[in-house]
């Protein structure tokens, strides 16, 4: 009886398929924005490598990660190998050649958290910010773009992830609530946890990829085309992964003792990470460990006010996708 029960459960759910589906498509950006993106990489690579021969640009965050929705700004990393450099004056220097190639709303911002450059370009329309020497953000970025190659669920279930917390307002770093990148990290978890994994755990298996970034040694198994089938003998569709990650940050993970890890592919507890106290700001009230900086909890945004709005809001998202005869318009209301 079981069984049954649980087949009339699953065909429930999978009812939603289609509708979350179209969510996704409507979600993915247009080829010819990706084309726009290039073109201006080109020009800023050009303008770049009058002033600094020696110097890279990469792509990296939502435009390069593909997790990015349409129509978003753009980050790029300017990568040189030079030990004294003065990331103000270079950024000054930036902006100046900027202005100078016609581009708008120039800004260097030199006293941000991580400084960087802002710019409009008038030709293609796109916004961008240009940092320098922020290797690691490449560098997960080409993690997070890789596992999206192994099995496309992860896509589909991090962009309606990614949709519902910007609709209900829990995207938000500066209001104590988690970045798109902490949000990406914790569905990747999540499938590499279902049984049958849908996701293997790259950073476990034999390297083929390896660079080391300041201090810290980046390696893993980066041939995702070996690894295309690897997901398929778990069946679950797109809805009944939106039902299961919803049900476990709302009734399932141990917000007191526990840390996701996509690093390890698995959970790990507080207590060997030494995240039991508060340090400073540092309160680990949800903890998701960056792949690469493993000191580095991306949930260290997050205070004793706006953990009780993200839970919430894991709550309301699971009821609606325990109860709602429609849910796919009800979860992404805006707040
Ligand atoms: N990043 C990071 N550490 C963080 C936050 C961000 O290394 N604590 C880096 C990651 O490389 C990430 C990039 O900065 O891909 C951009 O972060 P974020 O804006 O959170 O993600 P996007 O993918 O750009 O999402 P959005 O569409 O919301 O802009
Ligand atoms: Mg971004």
């Amino acid at each position: 009886r079981m069984v049954k029960r649980n087949m009339a459960c699953r065909n429930d759910i999978r009812r939603h398929d289609a509708p979350f589906m179209a969510v996704y498509k409507s979600l993915i950006p247009a080829e010819e924005e990706l084309e726009k993106q290039k073109q201006l990489m080109a020009r800023l690579e050009n303008l770049v490598a009058k002033e600094w021969p020696h110097a890279k640009l990469y792509l990296y965050g939502s435009c390069a990660n593909s997790f990015g929705f349409p129509k978003s700004d753009i980050d790029v990393c300017l990568a040189i190998e030079d030990d004294d450099i003065n990331k103000a004056d270079m950024l000054l220097k930036l902006a100046e050649n900027l202005e100078a190639d016609n581009f708008q709303n120039v800004q260097a911002l030199t006293r941000a958290r991580v400084p960087i450059a802002k710019l409009m370009d008038p030709v293609t329309g796109i916004s961008c910010d240009i940092c320098i020497n922020n290797v690691l953000a490449v560098v997960n970025t080409k993690l997070l773009r890789d596992y999206a190659r192994i099995d496309v669920r992860l896509r589909q279930l991090a962009f309606i992830v990614k949709h519902w917390a910007k609709s209900r307002r829990v995207n938000e770093t500066y209001q104590g609530t988690l970045s798109s990148y902490a949000y990406v990290l914790m569905c990747i978890h999540f499938l590499q946890m279902r049984r049958p994994p849908i996701l293997p755990c790259l950073q476990e298996m034999e390297p083929t990829y390896s660079v080391r970034v300041d201090n810290i040694r980046c390696s893993y198994f980066d041939s995702v085309d070996r690894l295309v089938n690897f997901g398929s003998s778990n069946r679950e569709t797109i809805a009944e992964l939106v039902w299961g990650f919803f049900n476990y940050w709302a009734y399932g993970h141990d917000y007191a003792n526990t840390v996701v890890s996509v690093r390890t592919g698995s959970i790990l507890g507080k207590r060997e990470k030494d995240w039991t106290r508060r340090v400073g700001n540092d309160r680990h009230l949800i903890c998701i460990e960056d792949p690469f900086e493993t000191s580095h909890d991306l949930g260290r945004v997050v205070d004793k006010f706006s953990i009780r709005v993200l839970r919430e809001e894991f709550e309301r998202a699971a009821k609606i996708m325990h109860q709602d005869p429609n849910p796919c318009a009800k979860l992404f209301e805006p707040y």
